[in-house]
């Protein structure tokens, strides 16, 4: 029987969900609230108008649509504000952690704390409430530190600080002038770890844990790593050195955090359903988490979902059902490489509705912020497209990714020049 699900977001990342839920020979209709114009554009898709945020909407969408077998929920956002739960609390199928099990992601602070009762490897930390206990701490730290804003910011909210000047006018952003409004009423500072950074994202039904291919993504705006954090500007999969099982990483990685966390989640009464992201940093004292997300990674999902050969909706459902442990996943062990194509003045103010033209040609590009208005395709947001190359080689599907991109154009497009190509 042909089912239809309905997803919830607007990024690449949606688009890449949607992209891989169409290929299973199961799916009917795709609705998605509220998309955008490059999930519009699929055969089997339908964009709906109503923001993630706006969970009372969704509710009734879904109460209206008895056709809707299930909701995949992948923003940070309608995760940590209950909307599994609320889905669940109505009798509907929902593919996502709880509110409860959100909280992994929504407070780094109750992660930290997490990790330090389950001895899960992470970087010494404080957490401070008040912005002169914290100014006295990071005034006889050492330096570098890292300064994190509790709540979710939109992956902007952590602040490296080589000396006491970056950490205090840090700290005075996030507590006193609340940049990030309430995510900033408490900090994490922590202990600045040195090492290789690495993403694991996994599929989780609370007991079994199903790794997919490593990744990692380019946070910084600009090339050579300079300029302001961004949600990611680029992403490649997999990570050759850690795929190596010579050097054991996964399996380390499996013992030491991935399992621990499962079952720290489980002992606290948050069973954690869905997909888990572990952001690791391999020092040399063992493997460290970064930090923890409740959901797919954007654009990490970009270049791991193409690479799924396993029907996406059987792996949402074992992972709801809690039948995990019976599903094989398999992959192609194809390199990905992703390139963010963005809105000049990303991260902070850039101009909408600028027209996008995209030549012919070959390669997955998945579409971010964008919308049609009077007909034609324009900008719609910071992240815009999305310009994804394969390859049996890194090299090459970097190159893929770069012809790739050449298909694009809009005012004021930027991207880094430098996707996999300075970190091999
Ligand atoms: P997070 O959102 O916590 O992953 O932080 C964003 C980025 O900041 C990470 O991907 C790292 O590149 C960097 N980062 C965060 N915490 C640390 C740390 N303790 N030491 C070094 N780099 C860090
Ligand atoms: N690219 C990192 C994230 O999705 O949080």
């Amino acid at each position: 029987m042909k089912r239809n699900v309905l997803v919830i977001g607007s990024g690449g990342r949606e688009h890449a969900v949607c992209h891989t839920l169409a290929r299973s020979e199961n799916i009917g209709r795709i609705y998605a609230a509220p998309g955008n114009a490059g999930i519009a554009a699929m055969p089997t898709a339908e964009c709906v108008d109503i923001k993630t945020t706006d969970l009372n909407g969704i509710l009734e969408f879904v109460r209206a649509h008895d056709d809707i077998y299930m909701t995949v929920v992948t923003p940070d956002d309608p995760l940590s504000m209950g909307l599994v739960d609320l889905l669940n609390q109505n009798g509907f199928r929902a593919f996502g952690p709880t509110a409860a099990a959100a909280k992994i992601e929504s407070s780094k602070a109750f992660a930290k704390e997490l990790m330090r009762k389950y001895d899960i490897p992470t970087a010494d930390y404080r957490v401070f409430d008040e912005f002169n206990a914290a100014l006295t701490y990071i005034t006889g730290a050492k330096y570098p530190l890292v300064i994190k804003a509790d709540g979710l910011a939109l992956g902007k909210g952590v602040v490296i600080c080589k000396d006491f000047k970056t950490a205090e006018n840090a700290l005075r952003e996030i507590m006193l002038d609340k940049k990030f409004g309430a995510a900033g009423a408490s900090v994490v500072v922590e202990e600045f770890l040195y090492g290789e950074e690495v993403s694991v994202l996994v599929f989780t039904d609370g007991q079994t844990i199903k790794i997919m291919p490593t990744s990692r993504d380019y946070k910084r705006a600009k090339d050579g790593d300079k300029g302001l954090n961004t949600g990611g500007m680029g992403a490649f999969s997999p990570v050759t050195e850690f795929e190596d099982s010579k050097c054991n990483f996964k399996e380390i990685a499996m013992n030491s955090i991935f399992m621990p966390t499962i079952h720290a989640m489980n002992k606290e009464g948050r069973l954690f359903r869905g997909i888990l992201y572990f952001g690791l940093m391999v020092t040399a004292g063992g493997v460290k988490v970064l930090e923890y997300n409740a959901r797919f990674g954007d654009p990490e999902t970009q270049v791991i979902l193409p690479g799924l050969k396993t029907d996406l909706l059987e792996v949402f459902d074992a992972c709801i059902d809690g039948k995990l442990g019976e599903l094989d996943i398999e992959w192609d062990g194809k390199y990905r490489v992703c390139v963010v194509a963005a809105s000049k003045g990303y991260p902070l103010s850039y101009e909408k509705g600028k027209k996008i033209t995209i030549k012919d040609g070959e390669g997955l590009i998945f579409h971010a912020g964008t919308a049609i208005k009077d007909g034609e395709l324009v900008t719609n947001g910071g992240r815009v497209l999305c310009a994804v190359g394969e390859g049996d080689l890194l090299s090459e599907a970097c190159n893929n990714a770069y012809a790739n991109l050449k298909r694009m154009t809009f005012e004021g497009m930027i991207f880094r020049r430098d996707i996999v190509r300075n970190a091999q």
